[in-house]
């Protein structure tokens, strides 16, 4: 169930009260404001149980927007739903395993039907097998693709009817460098994957900008998140990591969710197709 925060949002026309916070902010640039930046807007954030998506969904509600939290863990996506309200934002979990169509259709339906509108799509829910293509079993690069491509793919098919229907809307995929550049730690297959998410946003980006649709990618180095818990239980790993970032860190699951927050911001309108790196320096060279 959502609070009056999220009812409330459904009645507005498209993009109404972003144009006059927008309008406001033009005038007084230098002022301080209570405007949010996504107040009133709808978010459904995949995978948004846990690390990245988790944050990109608790900063989205500390800015006005109701958030939808898909996550293939039911568990997951209430205790991070349950948070959001603690904070006093809107917030509903929706049971959705990225790979299956028909939890999409059901999962659109029920959005159509509870908040009536979806502003915003981040593709977030990705997974990765830290396999060499030489040794990769076909089944565990059908699991990758299937999560990070399809995955994507489908958010985008569904959707897109309501994202045109209420008058536009704005999509973040989330990719990685290694949907940029080969990256000698990574493998193959899920770089294979990212690359794909990369092409797909821009294709999307061109063919429904006149539909007032942006869409965009975020490509992170690594973050340290549940992902890569595993991987940083060998110190070795984490100093490689380290190392070849510019600016000396490791990226943080808040440095990619504020990206995220500007893609999907009105701030951003006129920026669509755009492959923004998150990483520090490291695909600068
Ligand atoms: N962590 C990194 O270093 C890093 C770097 C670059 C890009 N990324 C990308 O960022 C995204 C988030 O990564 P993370 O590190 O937060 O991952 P994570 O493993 O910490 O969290 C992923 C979440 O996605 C959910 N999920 C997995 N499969 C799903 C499915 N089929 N349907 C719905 N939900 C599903 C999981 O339950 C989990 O809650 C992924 O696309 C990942 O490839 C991560």
């Amino acid at each position: 169930m959502l609070g009056t925060h999220a009812s409330g949002c459904a009645k507005r026309p498209a993009g109404a009260r972003s144009e006059a916070a927008l309008r406001h902010r033009a005038a007084n640039p230098h002022r301080k404001t209570l405007i949010m930046r996504l107040q009133d807007k709808v978010a459904l954030i995949t995978g948004g149980g846990a690390g990245i998506g988790a944050e990109i969904a608790k900063r989205f509600a500390a800015e006005g927007a109701t958030v939808l939290i898909g996550d293939l863990d039911p568990g997951a996506a209430e205790r991070v739903t349950a948070g959001v309200r603690r904070g006093g934002g809107g917030a509903r979990s929706v049971a959705l395993d990225v790979t299956s169509e028909a939890d999409w259709t059901a999962a659109l339906a029920g959005i159509r039907r509870a908040e009536g509108r979806l502003d915003i799509l981040v593709n977030n829910a990705g997974i990765t097998k830290r396999i060499p293509i030489t040794d990769m079993p076909m089944e565990d690069f059908e699991a990758v693709m299937a999560v990070n491509v399809r995955g994507v793919f489908l958010g985008i098919k569904h959707a897109l009817p309501l994202m045109k229907e209420r008058g536009g809307g704005a999509i973040v995929n989330i990719s990685s460098i290694c949907g940029l550049v080969g990256h000698k730690y990574t493998n193959e297959t899920y770089t294979t994957s990212k690359g794909a998410v990369t092409l797909l946003t821009k294709s999307v980006a061109v063919r429904y900008a006149r539909d007032n649709i942006r869409c965009n990618s975020i490509h992170p180095g690594t973050v340290d998140t549940p992902m890569v818990q595993q991987l940083f239980k060998d110190p070795e790993k984490k100093r490689e990591r380290l190392d070849e970032v510019p600016l000396g860190r490791l990226a943080t699951a808040l440095d990619v969710a504020n990206a995220a927050l500007f893609l999907a911001s009105d701030e951003a309108g006129f920026i669509t197709g755009v492959a923004l790196p998150v990483d520090g320096g490291l695909t600068a060279y």
